[in-house]
């Protein structure tokens, strides 16, 4: 017998079934409350309220949990590459050899971008940021590729998915090859797809230029890291976009601006500009810690708290590891690491941080092997994008699968009541 929620109004009292998930989350299902009380709920940035029941992501933020499709995290990121757990995400399995090889080759054959994309990028200020372009760049491939845009039909959806996870890497590195005078570098598909990504971004038609595997792995780990976090701010962007039937160009282009937002994705930029500005400000990391915590100041440690992790978020602890590592093998000494490490520990001990269950989140440390591959700040969301591509996807497809319905919230009106127009005579 499936669990009853009463709730009295007034007096009246009314059953509401608990739905319960397989990890044996709770949720009271309300979808027929307005119908049966004429009233609705309210929860304005949606802490108490699940939009939807998923089988992609699952996160325990008080466990410090992050699987997907029920593999750890960390294990995935020790035994898997990107584009295994792309497929993964999309498909709900990990590959055989030959899915993957299949699924390599189908996204290597779109790489490159329409002849004609160059221009779009020409009409570009030098110092626009990366993400203006790369969401603008994401919308406008439904211009170019009228042959892959209903969202209900399972070959265009193939073809636009496989389109896309090919063509972001390109449409990125294009955004900072502009911003810094350079040829843009076709794709060369002899490479790897992280490798690949690392030679139109680094190398010039001058020289020669080989791919660092130390630096591949570690940006593929990253991409591994980022690929999905549930019904996160960007995600649920997708999924309401989506929602409209609009194509999937137009709805990852609406999850890219989201992600921009500095209390999201461009969190890992601003983490680079807090440590930066700590080094060159000469001021202590005690006294920044400080300045986070006053509420005359509006500096927030950037890199620390989450709306859903209320313990360590997992993947800051293996990208925290991952930075040792990668420095160490490329001979980096890295200030901007010694500072965040010492944020980390004067917070982790700070009651004000303590208090607030506020850990290091997935932007704190990622910034920093960024910033030791040679990957400049602007770039830093768009690399995070890149990675969460695949997650957006996946949530994309399993609202048009599970939701058949288009996405409207409800409000609670607290404007003038009715009231008669003067003229302006009278006004
Ligand atoms: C990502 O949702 C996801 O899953 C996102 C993400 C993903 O993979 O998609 O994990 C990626 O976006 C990670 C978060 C990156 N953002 C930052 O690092 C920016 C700094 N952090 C915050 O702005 C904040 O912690 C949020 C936005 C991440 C979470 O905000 P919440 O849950 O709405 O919490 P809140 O802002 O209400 O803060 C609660 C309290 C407040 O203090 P009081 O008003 O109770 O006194 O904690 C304080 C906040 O002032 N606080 C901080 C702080 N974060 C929260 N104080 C100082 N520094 C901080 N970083």
């Amino acid at each position: 017998m499936a669990e009853k929620a009463e709730l009295r109004i007034g007096g009246d009292v009314i059953e509401l079934d608990v739905i319960v998930g397989t990890e044996g989350e709770r949720a009271i299902n309300i979808e027929e409350l307005r119908s049966k009380t004429g009233l609705i709920t309210l929860d304005p940035s949606y802490a108490n309220t699940g939009s939807c029941e998923s089988s992609i992501t699952f996160i325990d933020g008080e466990k410090g949990i992050l699987r997907y499709r029920g593999y750890d995290i960390a294990e995935l990121a020790e035994k898997c590459t990107f584009l295994e757990t792309a497929y993964l995400l999309i498909e709900g399995k990990l590959p055989t050899r030959e899915e993957l090889d299949k699924f390599r080759e189908s996204i290597r054959y779109h790489t490159m971008v329409h002849e004609d994309f160059r221009l779009f990028y020409r009409a570009m200020p030098k110092d626009a940021h990366p993400m203006a372009a790369c969401s603008a760049a994401c919308a406008s491939l439904a211009t170019f590729y009228p042959d892959s845009l209903d969202p209900r039909d399972p070959r265009e959806v193939e073809v636009g998915v496989h389109r896309l996870i090919a063509k972001l890497p390109t449409i990125a590195s294009y955004a900072y090859k502009h911003a810094i005078g350079q040829p843009f570098m076709y794709p060369d598909n002899r490479l790897s797809y992280v490798g690949n990504f690392l030679h139109m971004m680094f190398a010039t038609p001058c020289e020669p230029y080989e791919v660092d595997p130390v630096v591949e792995r570690a940006l593929d780990l990253l991409f591994i890291l980022h690929a999905d976090h549930e019904q996160n701010c960007s995600t649920s962007t997708v999924r309401i976009v989506g929602s409209s039937h609009v194509n999937l160009f137009a709805s990852i282009s609406a999850g890219i601006n989201a992600l921009w937002g500095p209390r999201h994705g461009g969190a890992n930029q601003g983490v680079i500009e807090m440590l930066q500005a700590i080094a060159e400000e000469g001021i202590t990391a005690k006294d920044f810690v400080d300045r986070a915590k006053s509420r005359n100041d509006t500096s927030r440690l950037v890199g620390f708290g989450h709306r859903v992790y209320k313990n360590f978020d997992p993947r800051a602890k293996i990208i925290k590891k991952a930075c040792f590592d990668v420095l160490a093998r490329l001979g980096v000494n890295s200030k901007l690491l010694e500072i965040a490490v010492e944020l980390e520990e004067l917070a982790l001990k700070d009651d004000y941080f303590v208090e607030r269950k506020l850990y290091p989140n997935v932007d704190f440390y990622s910034g920093v092997i960024y910033n030791a591959i040679g990957t400049p700040e602007s770039m830093f969301t768009a690399m995070f994008a890149i990675g969460r591509l695949p997650g957006w996807i996946a949530q994309w497809a399993e609202m048009h699968d599970h939701q058949h319905k288009i996405g409207r919230p409800r409000q609670v009106y607290q404007g003038a009541n009715e009231r008669s127009v003067q003229t302006i005579d009278e006004r």
